[in-house]
């Protein structure tokens, strides 16, 4: 832990930074099971913003683990560092004025409480997308085969079979991916983000 640190207040403000992009920043957070659409989403949101002249950017769980988050695993204690750090990432892409979407199985309740109120004390956006299918739908789908190989013990601590998603109690915005398509998750959480001044 770093002592004798001092924050530096910048001389740029975050809303002369949003007046100058033409947007205020927002952090998407789609959280669900592993396969239960949040990358496709994200994609989808993400490129659907950018064609309605909005800087968008993606951050994405197996992206990310190539790279800044290399060194975790899928424990519980890399779980809980892996969302510590993306939520600090989204809140930095945020406090820039973009519209940042994070597609984190995100499985902990607690984790996730800790991201909404570093945005909420820091006055940021945030809207909690619950990426909803059921199990046996995601299993089904297992487009990397990992279920499968989870269930053969092959991968330990998978998500929904040897390790916790705990779902949302009040999420913002509540997708069923099993009973729409993408279309129609891109426009649920468009909708969304008109209704609260971010469109
Ligand atoms: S977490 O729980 O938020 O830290 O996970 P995340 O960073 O989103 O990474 C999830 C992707 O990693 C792959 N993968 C696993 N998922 C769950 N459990 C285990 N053990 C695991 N091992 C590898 C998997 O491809 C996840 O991608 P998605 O897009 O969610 O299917």
């Amino acid at each position: 832990m770093a002592t004798n640190i001092t924050f530096h207040p910048g001389s740029v403000s975050a809303g002369e930074r949003s007046q100058l992009l033409n947007q205020k920043g927002v952090t998407i957070w789609l959280t669900g099971l592993s396969a239960s659409g949040k990358s496709t989403i994200a994609c989808a949101l993400e490129q659907s913003l950018l064609h309605q002249g909005k800087f968008a950017y993606r951050l994405d769980g197996d992206n990310v683990r190539f790279g800044l988050n290399k060194d975790l695993g899928f424990d519980e204690d890399s779980r809980v560092e892996n969302i510590r750090r993306i939520g600090e990432v989204a809140k930095l892409f945020n406090d820039a004025s973009c519209f940042t979407i994070t597609a984190f199985i995100s499985p902990y309740l607690l984790d996730r409480k800790t991201v909404r109120q570093l945005h909420e004390k820091a006055n940021l956006g945030f809207v909690e997308v619950f990426v909803d299918a059921p199990l046996s739908i995601v299993e089904q789908r297992d487009p990397k085969g990992l279920y499968k190989r989870a269930r053969a013990g092959e991968i330990k601590d998978f998500t929904g079979i040897s390790a916790p998603y705990e779902p949302p109690e009040n999420p913002e915005i509540h997708i069923r991916t099993d009973e729409c398509d993408v279309t129609q998750a891109v426009k649920t959480v468009t909708e969304y983000l008109v209704a609260h001044g971010y469109l």
